[in-house]
């Protein structure tokens, strides 16, 4: 019997890589859909896309209901099968399949580490609005009565430090996702011999738009190209 089916998916090594694949995947949907929405933030669409959001209530709320317990699943194996290699390490019983080391794939639990501290911050700035609450959305319209989240998050990111902040974090990002986007593909056996370099390089590829994405929006609000 396939170990997956014997032990239960959340307990063999197998189960859990194709569950850090899939809550991984799911993840960079997300990641996809909401810098195309904050993309709006350069034709001055930012408020509302917003708005218009938050009137999808129920879509909002399952998004949420389905992307929180994917990533804590997500850091909880995550955190597990990188203890358990350092400890298969030290005992000289290494089993690592990866057959290319890189910086981006030795430093996963780094990277995903900076990537969950920046969530954090994230979220109490731009969604629970507690950092610089002067400038919260909630607290300021717009010329027609909407929240202001593009006055919220450009009075932010004007900030160099805020700005390094999120450039950092999203260097983590893509550091992360250039080891794990490719990998997602090959714990979910879509990858073989003769597609790897394929795989290899599409996962890069997704990291770097994704990167080049996000990063260009602290950076144009920095230099003053991006106003509101
Ligand atoms: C330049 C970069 C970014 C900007 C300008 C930005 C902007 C925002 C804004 C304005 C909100 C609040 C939306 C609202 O409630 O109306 C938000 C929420 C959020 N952002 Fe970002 N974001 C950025 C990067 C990221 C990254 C890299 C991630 C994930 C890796 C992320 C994940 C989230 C999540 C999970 C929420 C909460 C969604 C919810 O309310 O359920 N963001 N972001």
């Amino acid at each position: 019997m396939p170990e997956t089916v014997s032990r239960g998916i959340g307990s063999s090594t197998v189960g859990r890589k194709i569950l850090m694949a899939v809550t991984g995947q799911m993840m960079i949907l997300f990641a996809v859909i909401h810098v195309v929405g904050n993309s709006t933030i350069y034709f001055s669409g930012l408020n509302s896309y917003a708005e218009h959001l938050h009137e999808l209530v129920p879509l909002v709320w399952a998004t949420r209901f389905v992307m929180l317990p994917a990533l804590l699943l997500h850091v909880f194996f995550g955190v597990q099968l990188a203890l358990e290699n350092n400890s298969a390490k030290e005992s000289g019983y290494s089993v690592n399949t990866n057959l290319r080391s890189t910086f981006a794939s030795r430093n996963m639990i780094w990277s995903g580490t900076l990537i969950a501290a920046f969530l954090v911050y994230h979220l109490m700035h731009f969604t629970f609005q507690v950092i610089s609450p002067e400038a919260a959305a909630s607290a300021n319209a717009d010329a027609l009565g909407r929240p202001d989240v593009a006055g919220m998050v450009i009075y932010a990111l004007r900030s160099y430090v805020v700005s390094l902040v999120y450039i950092f974090s999203l260097t983590g990002l893509f550091l992360h996702l250039a080891h794990g986007a490719q990998s997602s593909f090959q714990s979910l056996g879509l990858s073989n011999e003769g597609a790897e370099p394929a795989i290899s390089k599409g996962g890069y590829s997704v990291a770097l738009v994704i990167f080049i994405a996000y990063v260009l929006i602290p950076v144009l609000v920095v230099l003053g190209i991006v106003k509101g």
